[in-house]
C-alpha cells in the first residue's frame, strides 16, 4: 500500500499549514503534532492564569485569558495545531443548565433525568452566553496570523452522547448507570435531549468556524459505554448529522471523531460519519487501523499519556513506534487522551524533539 514518498517538512508545504495538508489527505514526514489538553494544569503558567481568572468556567469565559492560556503551549513547543481553549461542558451551561466545576472535584451539574427535565434548555440563548468563546476564536486566529503563522486553529465541542452522559449523570460516573437506563428505556424521549444536542452543536461549531475554526474535533469520550448495538443510535447518527449539516454550511472545514474506546467499530464510525480524521485512543492497534480505517480519512493518535508521564526510553521507543505503524497513512501525531496534570513540560519538550528528529 505504500504510495508516493511522504512528503519532507522543508519541502513542498510552503502552500500551507501541516496540519490541514494532512486532513487534505498528504502525508507528511515528520507528521506534524498537538496535544490533547496540551493547555492545562501541568503548565505553571496555565495555573497562573487560572489563578487570576478565579474559576474554571470564568477562564472559558474570558477572551484575553482563555487566548492566552491556549498560546502558552505553542511558546514552548511550537505545535502544529492550536485548540480553542474552552470545554464540552460550555454547551450545557449556555443552554441554561447550573454547570459548576468544583476545585478538584471535576463537573457537577444539576441533572436533568428524563423529558421533563428538557424544559430547562433554552437553545435559543446558546449565542448569546457563548459569545465569549466566539470572541476568543476570533483573538486567536489573529494572534496566530501574527505569531504563528503556521499552526492551525481548531475549535470543538462535545459529541451529544458524551455531553448528555454529564447532563444526566451530573457529573462523572464509573457506570453510567442512569444515562444508559434512560437511553434504553425511554429512546425516544431520550432522542430528543440527543437531537437538540446535535442542532445546538452544529449551531457551535459554526460560529466557530465564522470567527475563525479551521477544522474543527468532536469529542465523544464516553463512546465506548454503550453496547454495540447502541452505538449507531447515540453516537454516529448524531455525528453524522453534525458532519452532514457543518458541510452545508462550511463546505471545506474538515472534522475530526474522537469515539474513544468503540475498539472494532472504528472503521464503520469512520466510513458512516463522514469525518476527515479519527483520533485513536491508545487501545487501537495502528497495524489494524492503517489497514481498516478508509483510506481517505487521516489518523491521529494514539500516544498514551502515561508514556507522556515516564518520558525517558519509554516515552522515545513510543513515538517511534507509532510513527513507523503509520508510516503509510496521513498521520498526526498526537496522546490517545489528554495530557495528565501531573506530566513534566520537559517530557512534552522531548516528546517533540523525539520526533522532529533534534
Ligand atoms: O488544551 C485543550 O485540550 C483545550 C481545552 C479542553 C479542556 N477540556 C480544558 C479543561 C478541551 C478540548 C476539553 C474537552 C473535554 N472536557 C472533554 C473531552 C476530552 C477528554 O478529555 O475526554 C471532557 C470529557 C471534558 C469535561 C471535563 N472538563 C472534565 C471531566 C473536567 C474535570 C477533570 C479534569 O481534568 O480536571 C474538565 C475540566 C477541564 N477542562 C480542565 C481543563 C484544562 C481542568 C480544569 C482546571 O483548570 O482546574
Amino acid at each position: 500500500m505504500s504510495g508516493p514518498p511522504a512528503i519532507g517538512r522543508e519541502s513542498g508545504m510552503s502552500d500551507g499549514k501541516p496540519f490541514l495538508s494532512v486532513l487534505a489527505g498528504e502525508r507528511i514526514d515528520p507528521p506534524p503534532v498537538w496535544l490533547m489538553r496540551q493547555a492545562g494544569r501541568y503548565l505553571p503558567e496555565y495555573r497562573a492564569t487560572r489563578a487570576e481568572a478565579g474559576s474554571f468556567l470564568q477562564l472559558c469565559f474570558s477572551p484575553e485569558r482563555a487566548c492566552e492560556v491556549t498560546l502558552q503551549p505553542l511558546r514552548r513547543y511550537g505545535f502544529d495545531a492550536a485548540i480553542l481553549f474552552s470545554d464540552i461542558l460550555v454547551v450545557p451551561y449556555a443552554l441554561g443548565q447550573t454547570v459548576e466545576f468544583a476545585e478538584g472535584e471535576g463537573p457537577r451539574l444539576d441533572p436533568i433525568r428524563d423529558l421533563g427535565g428538557l424544559a430547562i434548555l433554552d437553545p435559543g440563548g446558546l449565542h448569546e452566553k457563548a459569545a465569549p468563546v466566539y470572541e476568543t476564536v476570533r483573538l486567536l486566529r489573529r494572534a496566530l496570523a501574527e505569531h504563528h503563522p503556521d499552526t492551525a486553529l481548531i475549535g470543538f465541542a462535545g459529541a451529544p452522547w458524551t455531553v448528555a452522559c454529564y447532563m444526566v449523570e451530573g457529573g462523572g460516573s464509573k457506570d453510567f448507570a442512569k444515562v444508559k437506563t434512560w437511553a434504553f428505556t425511554d429512546p425516544d424521549g431520550f432522542g430528543e435531549l440527543i437531537d437538540l444536542l446535535t442542532a445546538a452543536t452544529v449551531d457551535y461549531l459554526s460560529a466557530q468556524v465564522e470567527a475563525g475554526a479551521e477544522v474543527v474535533q468532536v469529542f465523544d469520550t464516553w463512546a465506548g459505554v454503550l453496547p454495540a448495538r447502541e452505538v449507531e443510535t447515540w453516537v454516529v447518527a448524531p455525528t453524522r448529522r453534525i458532519v452532514q449539516e457543518l458541510a452545508q454550511r462550511h463546505p471545506n472545514v474538515p472534522v475530526i471523531g474522537f469515539p474513544r474506546a468503540i475498539g472494532a467499530l472504528l472503521p464503520w464510525y469512520a466510513a458512516e460519519t463522514g469525518v476527515r480524521g479519527l483520533s485513536l485512543d491508545p487501545g487501537v492497534p495502528l497495524d489494524w487501523a492503517a489497514r481498516e480505517v478508509p483510506r481517505h480519512v487521516a489518523l491521529q493518535g494514539n500516544l498514551d499519556p502515561l508514556l507522556l508521564l515516564a518520558g525517558g526510553d519509554a516515552l522515545r521507543r513510543g513515538v517511534a513506534s507509532i510513527r513507523q505503524a503509520l508510516s503509510e497513512r496521513p498521520h498526526i501525531f498526537n496522546l490517545g487522551h489528554g495530557i495528565v496534570k501531573e506530566t513534566p513540560p520537559e517530557n512534552v519538550d522531548l516528546l517533540v524533539r523525539s520526533l522532529r528528529g533534534d
